[in-house]
């Protein structure tokens, strides 16, 4: 979704907002623009479309002079991608300018009491009322303006603000959108997003909401709502600059993807002690444990599906129910839950906008929230009770992969972590947790056999329809890997559970149709292989993802897939990692745009 950026300091400010912006492309956008002090004036340049041509009408930044500035890559959300609509949005007499991440969704109202006192609107988009009120209300005091301003507007915003009459400074505020504050050595930075600005610093100020922040070269200040000076959470970021950049892969699915092991390692290293689970920030007691009657996992897109396989992982290994449930519905559901009830809400983010709203909407029942996320001083990082971080460092494909696999395992260590509270420590324990430890050699087995997974890509990338079945994890699995692979090849892709293939979906089945069966559990094979016969009587083809050596399927299977044998229940670490690198190499075979899907955002930040 939209990306900010703001930059205040002794430097060009174009050409390192265009640097910025480029770093928040992953998030996802249709245009772009940028707005500098140049002279005393706001100077302003927008297009449609890819940076490139922000970057070349403005000569990578060269044309417009000055070194205070702000900048916008826009996903749209009122209005179409174009110059008109894409931000900064400046005021009828070019006072301000304001760039905008997030929904105001009283802008027709705003929009109409305008109106009515005289003002007339250029674009359809929602951020325009936002720019027009500040020039409204201004009268003298800057802070008085945005005040009443932000007292107008319902939804939620991360705004840039300059205004032509304060030309040393930039200024900025938040209410339910992300947006951190930069600290630079004399200069000083907002961003959307972390990665935006890791090359110049690693010091970030988290604000709240509300606050009002003003920047310059020399200084950050941030005041509250009644005006007082404070001081916010401030954070050291341990990320590298080189993990938010491409080091030589085409794309970074794929070295995300290559950065599994890594991901997996650290993750373990973070909680697994010796044959003992501790976490940083969760620390229940095991009365705690044995009350919850329930535990209840929120999430959306693929950390859903990463909580399914944590629902399957923990019901099976602690005996609780868990209930799972697509942030978006829970939030609409009047869901029922208490203070026996532990929610679990999973976001690689940390900005998901549903996965906020249930979050909050558990608290409300007085259920105590428990936040899986891999973006440390993300909202839901910050407002949950607890907090488990995942180690898989900074992602920026908009198709999750890293993200995914360290949440499937964070899962299974919490499974495992609330198990010994309960006293359920006996032999499984011990052996998943040995299979965890050997993780990073298994998913780098995966990796290492990708030359046959090419080929297949090769042969394959043609269809127009693939179907991915399994059951149990396995089910979980296919629904990743049709996400994966609709994401990013365009590939019509449907996920089923093998045993629900009778009950309609077959009749979709046909000579040459694409399936793809996981069947990495030896519980449910037999059964599993019995849906793969079903499919290949009726023509498919069918490609079936089995633990090495368990090849039964040959009878029914076109190409098997062989994978490091693991438990049943550990098995999804390794298939993920073969269905990511399928979906990978089927979308480079079609000539996608791998890390920028057409229409998605990595950072969904509206409803
Ligand atoms: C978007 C991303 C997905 C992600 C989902 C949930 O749709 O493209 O990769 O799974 O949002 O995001 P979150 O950050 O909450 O995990």
């Amino acid at each position: 979704m939209c990306g900010i950026i703001g930059y205040a300091g002794g430097k060009q400010a174009a050409p390192l907002l265009l640097d910025g912006l480029k770093m928040l492309e992953y998030r996802g956008y249709d245009s772009s623009g940028i707005a500098v002090f140049d002279g005393g004036e706001i100077k302003m340049s927008k297009a449609k479309g890819r940076l490139e041509n922000l970057d070349e009408i403005t000569d990578g930044g060269k044309k417009l002079h000055g070194v205070i500035g702000i900048g916008h890559t826009r996903w749209a959300t009122h209005g179409e991608p174009s110059d008109i609509n894409s931000h900064p949005h400046v005021s009828e007499t070019g006072r301000f300018a304001v760039v905008h991440n997030g929904i105001i969704e009283n802008y027709i109202e705003i929009r109409e009491f305008l109106t009515a006192k005289g003002f007339t609107f250029k674009s359809q988009t929602d951020t325009e009322v936002v720019v027009q009120l500040l020039e409204y209300y201004h009268k003298d005091d800057i802070f008085e303006t945005i005040r009443k301003t932000l007292n107008k507007l319902k939804g939620s915003y991360a705004l840039g603000i300059l205004a032509a009459f304060e030309p040393n400074r930039f200024f900025a505020v938040r209410k339910d959108s992300p947006l951190v504050i930069g600290l630079g050595k004399n200069e000083n930075f907002i961003a959307s997003d972390i990665p935006a600005v890791l090359k110049y610093t690693r010091t970030f100020i988290l604000p709240e909401d509300k606050d009002i922040i003003v920047a310059d070269g020399k200084s950050v200040c941030v005041y509250n709502t009644n005006h007082e000076l404070v001081e916010r959470e401030r954070l050291n970021v341990d990320w590298d600059v080189e993990s938010a950049q491409k080091n030589g892969y085409p794309h970074f699915m794929l070295k995300e993807i290559h950065e599994q092991p890594k991901a997996v390692e650290q993750t373990v290293a973070s909680c697994v002690k010796g044959d003992k689970i501790e976490f940083e920030n969760v620390k229940y007691s095991a009365g705690f444990v044995k009350k919850l009657k329930k535990l209840y996992i929120i999430a959306c897109g693929s950390s859903y599906h990463a909580g399914m396989i944590g629902k399957y992982f923990i019901e099976r290994n602690c005996r609780i129910p868990v209930e799972i449930d697509l942030a978006s519905e829970f939030r609409y559901r009047r869901p029922i839950l208490d203070k026996d009830t532990l929610t679990v809400v999973i976001s690689q983010s940390g900005e998901t906008a549903d996965s906020i709203a249930a979050m909050r909407e558990a608290k409300t029942h007085g259920s105590r929230v428990l936040a899986i996320v891999n973006v440390v001083g993300s909202t839901i990082a910050r407002e949950a009770d607890d907090v488990i971080i995942t180690r898989a460092g900074p992602e920026m494909a908009v198709a999750t992969t890293k993200g995914y696999l360290t949440q499937v395992l964070t899962l299974q260590l919490l499974g495992l972590y609330l198990s010994d509270k309960l006293g359920l420590n006996g032999e499984s324990y011990r052996t998943y947790l040995e299979e965890i430890k050997r993780l990073p050699t298994a998913v780098q087995e995966v990796i290492d056999n990708k030359e046959q997974l090419q080929i297949l890509a090769s042969t394959y990338f043609g269809n127009d329809t693939a179907f991915f079945i399994g059951r149990g994890n396995d089910y979980a699995l296919a629904l990743e890997g049709a996400l994966k692979l609709k994401e990013i090849s365009y590939i019509h892709a449907e996920s089923y559970a093998a045993g629900e293939l009778k009950h309609g979906t077959i009749s979709l089945i046909k000579e040459g149709s694409l399936v793809f069966a996981c069947l990495t559990s030896d519980e449910l094979y037999d059964k599993a292989q019995s849906n793969a016969e079903e499919v290949k009587t009726r023509g498919a083809d069918v490609i079936a993802l089995v633990k090495k050596g368990h090849t039964a399927i040959e009878k029914q299977a076109k190409h098997i897939i062989e994978l490091p044998a693991l438990s049943d229940e550990i098995m999804p670490c390794v298939a993920a990692v073969c269905l990511q690198l399928l979906a990978y190499y089927i979308a480079a075979a079609r000539g996608c745009d791998i890390d920028k899907p057409r229409n998605l955002a990595k950072s969904v930040t509206v409803e």
